[in-house]
This record gives structure tokens, C-alpha cells and sequence, in this order.
């Protein structure tokens, strides 16, 4: 098989970084180049592109059509690691990717399982660029990841895991803890990207990943069993208290649409009642949605496990995602 040409747009993110770096672990497979937009050129972490070899290709996704066809010529596979609040930007880039002939379209999906239609307002979101995907008749692939490893430890009494916390004080059990939830660790997001996107089967169809499927109550007893510390501290959150904070956030959407807090304080309310209320996020209701299962696709690859990402937490090995 001829090496495929691959644009990921948001390679200076968290999520692009990981894919960018699974497929340059591939250059017998892919030739991989980074769709950057013209505000971003100067920024440093475009520049660590340059550095590891990545050519970009300079466009803005909202600019003139013609100007984005062109950007997207001669592209196998555009994959979309965009940021959570942006992804209506995405629609022009499937009618571009229609034109200019890509042979498969990977819209930003990489969230948790979840369905369409009021349970998450994101999801509804990426639902609309799925949508206009169809319409269109674009061949593509959706991936989700379920929840980073990276975000879904509780804190220790001694501190020793802060430094790695994006969300502090983070000691909080939704719904009684007790809801299965999938786990894929940030850094395979890439390595299984790698394999989807070779992959003739996954063509047309949505895939979802996962190293683990653990409960709230199981990452606290492991947390306590790995570090020997007892979490005394858990902040008990009701079902009834995530629905209300659902509806606090979107009332003042309504109030104020451009409030970005607002906006984000949905999503963080949206991914618990789905998660942990709905218990939305895992392997069965995957299956019953009609994805297909990475870890069954690719029984050779080994991902992270929680639990070995708990033994670099706790060795202090591990970085925290920053938001730049
Ligand atoms: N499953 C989970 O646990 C989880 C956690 C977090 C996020 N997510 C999902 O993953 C997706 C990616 O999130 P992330 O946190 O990885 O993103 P991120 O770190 O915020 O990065 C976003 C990337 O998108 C680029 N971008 C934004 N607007 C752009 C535009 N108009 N043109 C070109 N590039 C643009 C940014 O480039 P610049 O350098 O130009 O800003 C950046 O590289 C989101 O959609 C979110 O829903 C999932």
C-alpha cells in the first residue's frame, strides 16, 4: 500500500499532539502535515512542528472556499482534533474536503460514547458537522475515546499526585460511583488512530477505543491501594445535583450565548449526567450504538492501562495536559 497523505488539523493540541506523534511512529504508512490556521503561524508550539519535521499547510478553515479546496489537494486523510468550543468551524471543512477528493474525513470526535439528541450538547454539536458529512456523501471515520486516564484520577490526601491534576480539588464521585465507564489513555489516542486509519474496515463506520472500563468507586479503590493513602475526603454528587448544574449552565447559555464559561461548565455537566447518570460510556451501549471496537479490531495492540498510569502518577513521572 502506497504511503497516505495525512492533514491533521489542531496538531499543537492535546489530542492532535497524541495523533501526530502515533502516526510519526509510521512513515512507512503515512506522510503527515499540519493544517494550521494564520493567527497560530508565530506561536511556538507551531514552530516544534518545523522541528519534528512536519510541514503545515497556513489556511483559515472560515476563509474562502477555493482557498481551503486548495489547502486540502493531493490529502488521503484529514483527521480533526479542534477544541471543544469550536466545532460548528468544522462544517466548510467538509464541503472542501468533498471538493478536493480526501478519501477519508476523521471529524473531531474523541469524546465518550454518548447518543445524539439532548443527552450532550458537544455531541449534539459534532453531530451536526456528522450530519453534513452525510449529506454530502463524505467517506469517514469516527473515533471516540471514552475519558482520559489523564483526567479521571481523584487527588491524595499526601498531594504527591497534584502536580499532574487538571481540576483541583478533584475528589468528587458522581451519582454513587458506581457507573462502568471506558478509559483510553491520551497518549494511545495516536497509536490506535494509526491503526483505524489503515484499516479498510473501519471505513464509513464509527470505532471506539478504551484500555479499561472502570467505575468511579474502582479508580478510588485503586488509587488508595497503589499510594497505601485512604481518600477520606469524597465529595459526594448526587444525580439530582449534576441534572441541576446541567440546568444552571443552560439557562445562562440562554441568558448569554457567548459565555464561554457557561459554555464550558455544560460540557463538564453534560459528560457526568452522561457518564455517571445515564451510564452512557460503555463497550455494551457502544456495540448497541453500531461502533466497532478498536480493542477487538487490534487484539495486538497493547494499550495503557490505568493501572501503569497510575504507577507514573504516583512516581511523579507524568506531565499535566496544559490548555496554552
Ligand atoms: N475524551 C476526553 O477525555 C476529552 C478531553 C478533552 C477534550 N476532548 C475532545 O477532544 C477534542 C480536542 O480537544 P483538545 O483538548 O485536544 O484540544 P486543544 O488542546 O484545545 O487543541 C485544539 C487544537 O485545535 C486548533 N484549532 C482551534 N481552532 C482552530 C481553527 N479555527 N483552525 C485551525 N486550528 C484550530 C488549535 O490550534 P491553535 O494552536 O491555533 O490554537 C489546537 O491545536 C475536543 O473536541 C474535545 O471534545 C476529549
Amino acid at each position: 500500500m502506497s504511503k497516505q497523505k495525512v492533514l491533521i488539523l489542531g496538531a499543537t493540541g492535546h489530542t492532535g499532539e497524541s495523533i501526530l506523534n502515533g502516526l510519526l511512529k509510521d512513515l512507512e504508512s503515512f506522510d503527515v502535515e499540519a493544517l494550521v490556521r494564520p493567527s497560530s503561524v508565530d506561536k511556538p508550539q507551531v514552530k516544534n512542528l518545523a522541528a519534528k519535521g512536519v510541514k503545515t499547510r497556513v489556511v483559515d478553515i472560515d476563509g474562502p472556499l477555493d482557498e481551503l479546496v486548495k489547502a486540502l489537494t493531493g490529502i488521503d486523510v484529514l483527521i480533526s482534533a479542534i477544541d471543544a468550543t469550536s466545532q460548528l468551524a468544522q462544517l466548510q471543512l467538509v464541503t472542501a474536503a468533498k471538493k478536493a477528493g480526501v478519501k477519508r474525513f476523521v471529524p473531531c470526535a474523541f469524546i465518550t460514547v454518548a447518543p445524539a439528541g439532548g443527552v450532550f450538547e458537544l455531541r449534539d454539536a459534532k453531530e451536526q458537522v456528522y450530519q453534513d458529512i452525510w449529506k454530502q456523501y463524505v467517506p469517514y471515520t469516527i473515533i471516540d475515546v471514552g475519558y482520559w486516564h489523564q483526567i479521571s484520577f481523584p487527588m491524595l490526601p499526601s498531594g504527591r499526585v497534584d502536580y499532574a491534576s487538571h481540576m483541583k480539588p478533584k475528589v468528587e464521585i458522581h451519582a454513587g460511583g458506581t457507573a462502568p465507564t471506558l478509559l483510553t489513555d491520551l497518549r494511545d489516542i495516536g497509536p490506535f488512530v494509526a491503526r483505524i486509519i489503515k484499516d479498510p474496515r473501519t471505513l464509513n463506520k464509527f470505532v471506539f477505543t478504551y484500555s479499561d472500563v472502570l467505575s468511579e468507586n474502582e479508580i478510588f479503590a485503586l488509587m488508595e491501594e497503589m499510594s497505601g493513602e485512604k481518600i477520606e475526603q469524597r465529595k459526594y454528587v448526587s444525580a439530582d445535583d449534576i441534572i441541576a448544574a446541567r440546568d444552571k449552565a443552560a439557562a445562562d447559555i440562554k441568558a448569554d450565548p457567548a459565555n464561554r464559561m457557561a459554555q464550558l461548565m455544560r460540557i463538564r455537566a453534560d459528560y457526568k449526567y452522561s457518564k455517571y447518570v445515564r451510564a452512557d460510556n460503555t463497550p455494551a451501549y457502544a456495540k448497541y450504538l453500531g461502533y466497532l471496537d478498536a480493542r477487538e479490531l487490534y487484539p495486538d495492540f497493547q494499550p495503557i492501562t490505568f493501572r501503569d498510569f497510575v504507577g507514573e502518577l504516583l512516581g511523579g513521572k507524568l506531565e499535566m495536559p496544559h490548555y496554552h
